[in-house]
């Protein structure tokens, strides 16, 4: 119940699914966590339940995707609880298209929240981070940074990129006392993924397809995923740096069904 004890933490996209489950976990772990969505109401429900059990947290309003609200919120997690010691940068949409079928709007939206929103965050804490000489950031990224997926266009693209940042950020700022990691999730049971399935003509079956395409022949849970950033974001992780750690029931390392 102390793994986070006197940590700071942003969590974005903590609203519902899985920053939801680091954003409540992180507090049990004795960390004061700044909830920032885009969807205000839904992190200000969940800042309610974890201050409900005694635990500290605080929400904002925050689209990622505008780099204006992104310092509003860095200055609110300074003027509330002090300046972030940790950055859980998990707020993220799917984009998935024929890629010449693809819009120049759609192409705009997954990476101006995909990759610029987790760079707009990442650099808002960046110099306090430096500045204290620790700091631990996790990208919430995915199996797709790794595997693609036919008419997943540009998701992976996005995802792919994200590693990208992760791995330069590790090697930029291992010196100063700053980490970055990523989570790479294969199928975690969340709206996301129910979305998804309800736009196929047999939801029940995706789902169970889905399922099955795992080693361990079912999708993971948000819990699951917040169990991996709180080891990377915690000092159990100490000498861990520029890594992606998979969550994926084994589905990587699978060569074809
Ligand atoms: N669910 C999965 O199977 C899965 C797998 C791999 C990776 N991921 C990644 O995990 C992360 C979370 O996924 P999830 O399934 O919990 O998603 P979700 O759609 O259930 O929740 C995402 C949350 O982020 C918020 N959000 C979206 N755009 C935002 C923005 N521009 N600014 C601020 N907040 C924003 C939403 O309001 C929502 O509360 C994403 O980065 C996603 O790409 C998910």
């Amino acid at each position: 119940m102390s793994r986070l004890l006197n940590e700071i933490a942003i969590v974005t996209g903590g609203g519902r699914g899985i920053g939801e489950a680091i954003a409540r976990m992180f507090a049990r772990e004795g960390a004061a966590v700044l909830i920032a969505d885009k969807d205000g109401d839904s992190a200000a429900r969940v800042v309610a339940e974890i201050q409900a059990t005694g635990g500290k947290a605080v929400a904002t309003t925050t689209d990622i995707s505008d780099p204006k609200q992104v310092d509003t919120m860095s200055q609110a997690v300074k003027d509330t609880f002090g300046p972030a010691s940790i950055l859980i940068n998990n707020a993220g949409i799917s984009v998935f298209a024929d890629p010449l079928k693809l819009t120049d709007d759609d192409w705009k939206k997954c990476m101006s929240v995909d990759l610029e929103g987790v760079w707009y965050c990442t650099r808002s804490v960046l110099p306090d981070m430096l500045a204290q000489g620790v700091g631990s950031i996790v990208n919430i990224a995915s199996i797709h940074s790794f595997q693609i997926i036919k008419g997943c266009f540009p998701y992976p693209v996005a995802k792919h990129g994200l590693i990208g940042m992760t791995r330069a950020l590790a090697v930029e700022y291992g010196s100063q006392g700053v980490r970055v990691n990523a989570v790479c999730p294969s199928y975690i049971d969340t709206k996301m993924n129910t979305d998804w399935f309800n736009t196929t003509p047999d939801p029940a079956a995706a789902r169970a397809a889905a399922e099955n395409w795992h080693p361990l022949k079912r999708m993971g849970t948000a819990d699951e995923v917040a169990y991996a950033a709180l080891y990377l974001a915690s000092k159990e992780s100490g000498f861990v740096t520029g890594s992606s750690l998979m969550i994926d029931g084994g589905r990587s390392i699978v060569y074809h069904d």
